[in-house]
């Protein structure tokens, strides 16, 4: 099956105004279920924002999105946010982790609306952090986590409810090579799982690693080879 199919996607800021930008210009993909992918492009050319198209966080301004089968755009909010929590797991460019909350607590929060119960959850996060070296950091505030913990238990986040696709904004961007290695190796492994990943990089770290099975390049919101 298709995991992502994107045709013709454009992203347009501040229509009919002054500062109206186009960041999506005509953007067509199409992700296998169970492949990797690595999206390049410098500063500015869109990675993020089609990320967030993709993850159900914005609406694009034109054409089509489906997500494991399932048309998107048309979606209401309501079911766009329920499909986004079960599918879809997030690596952000800044983390997003709420600093005053503990590891556990900012693993739980990702369920907290429908999830079956707090013992469940905390058993979950408790999994994931073990997974990901943290277990001694479950019950200290995010905040004094440093970068690679901060970045691991991003991962973990991501992973709560064990979603299909991950979407990955630039994770190497403030590691060492060291962690970025690792982080590399985290990858490979969700990959050998059969998640779909998509990573915005262009860090050779990743791009020359044997992970992505296709790397693509973005230039002023256009996406080529
Ligand atoms: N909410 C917004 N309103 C107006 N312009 C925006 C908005 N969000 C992003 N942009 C613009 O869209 C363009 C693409 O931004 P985006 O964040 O997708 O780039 P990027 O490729 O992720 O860059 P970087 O590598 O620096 O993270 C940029 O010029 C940015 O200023
Ligand atoms: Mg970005």
């Amino acid at each position: 099956m298709t995991a992502i199919q994107l045709e013709f996607v454009e992203k347009v800021f501040n229509p009919g105004r002054p500062n109206e930008f186009a960041a999506l210009k005509e953007v067509s993909l199409e992700v296998p279920e169970g492949s990797a992918i690595v999206i390049a492009g410098p500063s500015g050319s869109g990675k993020t924002t089609l990320l967030s198209v993709i993850g159900l966080m914005s609406r694009p301004t034109a054409g089509r999105i489906r997500i494991l089968g399932k048309e998107t755009t048309l979606l209401s909010e309501r079911f766009r946010t329920l499909f986004r929590r079960h599918h879809i797991g997030f690596l952000f460019q800044q983390f997003n982790l709420i600093p005053d909350l503990t590891s556990l607590e900012n693993l739980s929060l990702v369920l907290y609306p429908d999830a079956p119960s707090l013992s469940e959850l905390h058993k979950k996060g408790m999994q994931l952090l073990a997974r990901f070296g943290l277990k001694e950091k479950a019950h200290v505030r995010a905040s004094i986590l440093s970068g690679g913990e901060k970045q691991r238990l991003a991962m973990a986040r991501a992973l709560m409810a064990d979603p299909e696709i991950l979407l990955i904004d630039e994770p190497t961007a403030n590691l060492d090579t060291k962690l970025s290695r690792e982080i590399v190796e985290i990858f490979k492994q969700l990959h050998g799982e059969g998640k779909t990943l998509i990573i915005t990089s262009h860090d050779p770290i990743i791009m020359e690693s044997d992970l992505p099975e296709q790397v693509l390049r973005m230039r002023d919101g256009r996406l080529g080879k």
